[in-house]
């Protein structure tokens, strides 16, 4: 059995106390995202209320799971705490480095052969630790969720920003960094700024050409791409009740468009028709005997405006098909509106290449029946397509059923291209083109979630669109950005008028699922025989050795860069083509801070090495440091470390030797990072202090034997005439941060306190 029905029983089972103590705490009724917060807590039941958008709490999630690009770093990571099994139940599915390019078939066959010691190296460590493998091929992460792990009124965090999908089955499902997710499994709490509360109320019912994707495309207009942020977006009324669940999941999916923490619905019989579909009847019952504890106390839902901070209604029945984009998700155009005007003023190509349906976002039997309505349509009609067409489907238990139900040879009649059940072409693994940099200017629609600048293909060049599966075929039909299925005629090959009629389709399949081998590799009850390889020259993977403590004196550290201006988890550790390295610490430092600018000549990675005086990059220039035994320093701006919280931007400075980062003011959960990888990340405590610092500076940290809570370090600046400056520095360590300092790590304590 794939899922833990006592897990799920367990959560349910204290429900009914942990609920009514919030209530009491909180002192009116409950938000669904308040009760499962609640529920939630790593100290059991509230003793008080907790502040939204202000506190941060301990919370205990339900599950965690990784993809295949971010699992190394977090697997590596947690082979280091000395636990012989993961604490909360755990997945690992392979679907991010799988190509797209000539079919499923060629493609996983290749994607076997060079990523292989990726993959060898997952399922061993899964193998080994109690986590549940999903091979490549098996399915997108969010979609296997959905299908096996997801429950109403769980809570899971995941290493992409895309768990927030589970929200369709009623979880509080959140994406973290590595770093975080190797907290939970090594059975420690996890920390979650409170998040304030969003209620959208969905009124109305969706009908014709109008899907549940509509609904966020819209929602994505209103809010824009920051309107979510640090919330939870809860959805609710007749409209939302009236939604399948996998559509529910799509909404949910690209509530991380708009910033959100999260989103969720309460749950309803669509919810438990998915789970029973899904051959989970057992987590339906369970769910069934605690209904009233899964969706917000009636009043919630009465007057949202007492409950939530900010509220939007939209009426289904009046919603139309939108078209997304180009390059935000939050553009929003309404078909039939005014896309010739608005593509011709901003100079969008109005020929569309190809339609892409699938990804994490869209990929559920109901998307692939009802965008196979049109397919049909297609071809009974006489039509040929403008466009070319792809399809991902989102598991193999899709795949095959959409097989069995013809779905596929519809799409296949059409010369469609079926892509393995992965994300390709939704991560840029698609292989659209030789020279994607030069590649020509067009446009392409998808029912996929992003669609900046060189998602999809590589191109800067491609102008990608957000719309429904459904609309998606439709367009790729016509060929055309400006088509509006719902009054356009096309015409046909025998030369006569047509138009297509309103999409039909499943929400399950009447004949139900069914799969021969849905690629799910169940760990070994007791896995500590297991060897876990990794070839010692690898390019790809690096076992991690301990970080050895920086100890109660640093004296004659080095400047190694003082950055200015904005400097992102981007600058300090740059993706793209280094996505590759992510699994192996020493061959991705060589990007550390290659992004930062040089505050004393605006150059980026160009910095001076103070032992030799020529100028070098700063990987190199760290490593020369640290050859030399000498521990360097980071200068930093404001919000340093903002944007992801990938811990390989804590985990590069540190490797390189860099001893302290120092800054005007950081970005919470890059702090955070560092103090877990036993650095000092410490903010001046006169911010005109950063003035200070120069070229050749080294650094004497004057009582770091007494570093302690809420007190200052004081800091000895040598310049290179010998004058001095003697700074204040402030720090926000606790005294189990303190302990994470002495150890050399957070996983050096837990592994001592294994020991
Ligand atoms: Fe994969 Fe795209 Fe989703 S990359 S997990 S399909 S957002």
């Amino acid at each position: 059995m794939a899922f833990d029905i006592e897990m799920i029983r367990g959560v349910y089972t204290k429900m009914s106390d942990t609920i009514n103590k919030a209530r009491e705490v909180v002192g009116k009724p409950l938000t669904l995202s308040e009760k499962i917060l609640y529920n939630h807590l790593w100290d059991g039941a509230a003793t008080r209320a907790f502040q939204r958008g202000k506190d941060y709490v301990d919370f205990a999630p339900d599950r965690i799971a990784c993809q295949d690009a971010t699992a190394q770093m977090a697997l590596l990571q947690f082979m280091q705490a000395g636990k012989s099994k993961v604490a909360v139940p755990t997945t690992v599915h392979c679907d991010h480095l799988i190509q797209a390019k000539e079919g499923a078939a060629k493609d996983l066959k290749h994607a076997n052969s060079v990523s292989s010691e990726v993959f060898n190296f997952l399922e061993s460590v899964s193998n080994k630790y109690g986590i549940g493998f999903w091979k490549p091929g098996a399915g997108i992460i969010h979609q296997v969720v959905l299908e096996n792990y997801a429950f109403p009124g769980g809570m899971m965090i995941g290493t992409d920003s895309h768990t927030v999908n589970a929200g369709g089955l009623g979880m509080v499902a959140i994406g973290v960094g590595g770093a975080d997710a190797v907290d939970v499994m090594a059975g420690m709490a996890w920390e979650l700024k409170f998040p304030k509360l969003i209620g959208v109320k969905l009124t109305g019912k969706l009908s014709g050409w109008t899907a549940p994707k509509d609904v966020i495309l819209k929602v994505a207009e209103i809010l824009t791409v920051k309107g979510g942020t640090g919330a939870i977006v809860e959805y609710f009324g007749p409209g939302a009740i009236a939604m399948s669940c996998t559509g529910k999941g799509t909404i949910c999916n690209m509530g991380a468009e708009i910033g959100a923490t999260t989103s969720t619905f309460g749950y309803d019989d669509s919810m438990d028709r998915y789970l029973r579909a899904t051959d989970r009847a057992d987590v339906a019952d369970a769910a069934n005997k605690v209904k009233a504890h899964l969706t917000a106390d009636p009043e919630v839902y009465a007057n949202p405006e007492d409950y939530f901070d900010q509220v939007i209604e939209i009426n289904l029945s009046e919603l139309g098909p939108l078209l997304n984009g180009p390059f935000t998700p939050d553009l929003s155009t309404e078909v039939g509106a005014d896309m010739t005007k608005k593509a011709n003023e901003n100079d969008w190509p109005i020929k569309v290449e190809w339609g892409l349906i699938g990804s994490c976002t869209n990929s559920s039997y109901e998307d692939l029946s009802r965008a196979s309505s049109i397919a049909q349509q297609a071809l009974d009609k006489g039509l040929k397509m403008k466009a070319e067409l792809g399809i991902n489907p989102g598991s193999e238990q899709v795949r095959y059923t959409a097989e069995r139900d013809g779905i596929l040879g519809i799409f296949e009649n059409l010369d469609a291209k079926i892509f393995t059940n992965a994300c390709g072409p939704c991560i840029g693994q698609w292989a659209r083109y030789s020279d994607p940099k030069n590649a020509p200017k067009n446009s392409i629609v998808h029912s996929f979630n992003r669609n900046f600048a060189k998602r999809a293909d590589g191109n800067p060049n491609t102008h990608a669109f957000v719309a429904s599966p459904e609309l998606t075929a439709a367009i790729a039909v016509a060929g055309r950005l400006d088509f509006n299925p719902l009054k356009d005629k096309l015409i046909n090959e025998d030369g006569q008028e047509v138009m297509f009629d309103e999409p039909t389709g499943w929400e399950l399949p009447p004949k139900g699922f069914a799969v021969d081998d849905n690629g799910y590799l169940a760990p070994e009850a007791d896995g500590r025989h297991v060897k876990v390889s990794v070839k010692e020259d690898s390019e790809r993977l690096q076992l991690l050795t301990p970080f050895q403590p920086l100890g109660s004196t640093i004296t004659g550290a080095k400047l190694l860069i003082k950055a200015f201006g904005k400097c992102t988890t981007d600058h300090i550790s740059m993706a793209g083509p280094w996505l590759r390295f992510r699994g192996h610490l020493d061959n991705i430092a060589n990007n550390t801070l290659i992004g930062a600018v040089n505050a004393f000549n605006q150059k980026t990675n160009f910095v001076k090495n103070q032992l030799t005086g020529d100028y070098g990059g700063v990987p190199d220039t760290a490593r020369a440091y640290k050859a030399a035994g000498v521990k360097s320093i980071v200068v930093g701006d404001h919000n340093y470390g903002e944007g992801s919280s990938r811990e390989h931007a804590a985990m590069q400075p540190r490797h390189l030797g860099v001893a302290a980062v120092i800054v005007k003011s950081f970005a919470r959960i890059h702090e955070t990072n560092l103090k877990k990888q036993g650095m000092l990340g410490l903010t001046f405590a006169n911010e005109s202090d950063y003035d200070l610092i120069q070229e050749d500076d080294t650094f004497n940290f004057l009582d770091l034997n007494e570093f302690a809570p809420d007190k200052q370090l004081t800091l000895e600046i040598v310049h290179s005439d010998a004058s001095k400056d003697v700074i204040k520095l402030n720090h926000t360590y606790n005294d189990a941060q303190i302990a994470w300092y002495k150890e050399g790590s957070a996983l050096n304590l837990i592994k001592k306190q294994n020991a």
